[in-house]
């Protein structure tokens, strides 16, 4: 805090220097303002009703003046005050104005500067090949249905003919939610296996004849290695009407292979089992890698697994209670792919987390 000097002489000269270096101390302190704060405290130095310079001034120089020099004085004092009021109004206009300036200069934009480019996005790997699967379909005249990822036990399983505690459940390594042990099996929510539950719901739904093909995302508990991941995408497939038999299925898949991986691939349906069909069926593709010779990648056998598929379980059309799904009049096929097996057999990629990690390097190979 500033303090002010006492005076002893008050002779007109006296007077003159002692108010001439408040002047300059005045000039000095305005002359190192840079911010709004450092004003206010210059301010408050010298307007403070307590102990500030003028006030000082006041008490120690105006009032403590003999009575013949309190006229000096007193003229001295109201100089000095109007003086200092002026330069604290002067200077805040000061910063003000700089500090205006200061922002729009940051604030400055060059129009002429290239803009900042958004890269257009493309659609991912994996919902291209599920799209493709599906408008394969769509073109042989197939709908195309969803349904829920959070399922009940018995869509999921007691209605694919998968009997309670029944061994074939445990191929299918599932994640149930928690805390359900109240209620009724059936009932229990689980994470989709599979995408064959929603055929049921689709039965229940729609009556024959029906063609349907059903995309979306799978839940297991399997470790991820270069081939499997917990979450996965499938294309389930289902036709109904009457009379229809095995080689319809196995023209429809051949059709759709040709259609996915070229006219020269060939097709074969090896015996397999599923609950929900009978007879099941896996169905191999000629190798696209070696064309059917014999390769690293098809084990040397010049045969690549694909999907599983099959007559649909006469046990399955029992379940769907409405709609007509009587197996002495009614017939029909199902299957269903992963669609990352695909991918990874269309574009050649080594490792399923690579769908994943959302990679721009591996990302922007598909754009
Ligand atoms: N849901 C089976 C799985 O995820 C795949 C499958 C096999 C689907 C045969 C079908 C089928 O519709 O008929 O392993």
């Amino acid at each position: 805090m500033y303090t002010v000097p006492k005076l002893d002489d008050y002779s007109p000269a006296a007077l003159d220097r002692a108010v001439a270096e408040l002047f300059s101390a005045l000039d000095a302190e305005t002359a190192a303002l840079h911010s709004e704060s450092d004003w206010k405290e210059f301010r408050d130095r010298w307007m403070a009703r307590k102990n500030g310079v003028l006030t000082q001034v006041n008490d120690t120089w105006l009032k403590a003046a003999p009575k013949e020099a309190k006229r000096d004085v007193g003229q001295r004092v109201n100089e000095l005050k109007a003086r200092a009021e002026a330069a604290i109004e002067a200077a805040h206009e000061k910063i003000h104005a700089s500090s205006a300036g200061a922002r729009l200069e940051r604030e400055r934009l060059d129009i002429t500067l290239p803009g900042i480019r958004r890269p257009i996005g493309v659609k991912h790997p994996v919902l291209r090949v599920q799209d493709e699967i599906v408008s394969v379909f769509k073109a042989m005249g197939y709908s195309v249905g969803e349904g829920p990822e959070v399922e009940t036990d018995y869509y999921n399983f007691e209605s694919l003919n998968f009997p309670p505690n029944h061994p074939a459940r445990d191929t299918q390594d599932t994640l149930f939610i928690a805390g359900q042990e109240r209620k009724p099996a059936r009932e229990r929510l689980l994470l989709r296996t599979h995408t064959s539950p929603v055929q049921i719901r689709s039965m229940e739904k729609l009556a024959p004849p029906l063609r349907i093909v059903i995309p979306g995302k799978v839940h297991r508990n399997d470790p991820l290695d270069a081939t499997h991941s917990p979450v996965f995408h499938q294309v389930e497939g289902l036709a109904v009407d009457t009379n229809i038999t095995f080689s319809d299925l196995k023209g429809t898949l051949d059709h759709a292979m040709k259609a996915l991986f070229g006219s020269s691939v060939k097709t074969r349906f090896y015996p397999s089992f599923f609950p929900f069909t009978e007879p099941s069926a896996d169905m191999q593709v000629s190798c696209i890698f070696c064309g059917g010779k014999g390769c690293r990648k098809c084990k040397f056998s010049g045969w690549i697994e694909l999907l599983g598929c099959g007559m649909v379980d006469p046990n399955v059309f029992g379940f769907v209670k409405h709609n007509g799904y009587d197996s002495s009049k009614i017939s029909g096929f199902a299957f269903g792919m992963g669609v990352e097996r695909i991918a990874i057999l269309k574009y050649e990629v080594e490792e399923i987390q690579l769908f994943y990690e959302g990679d721009v390097r591996f990302l922007e190979q598909f754009a």
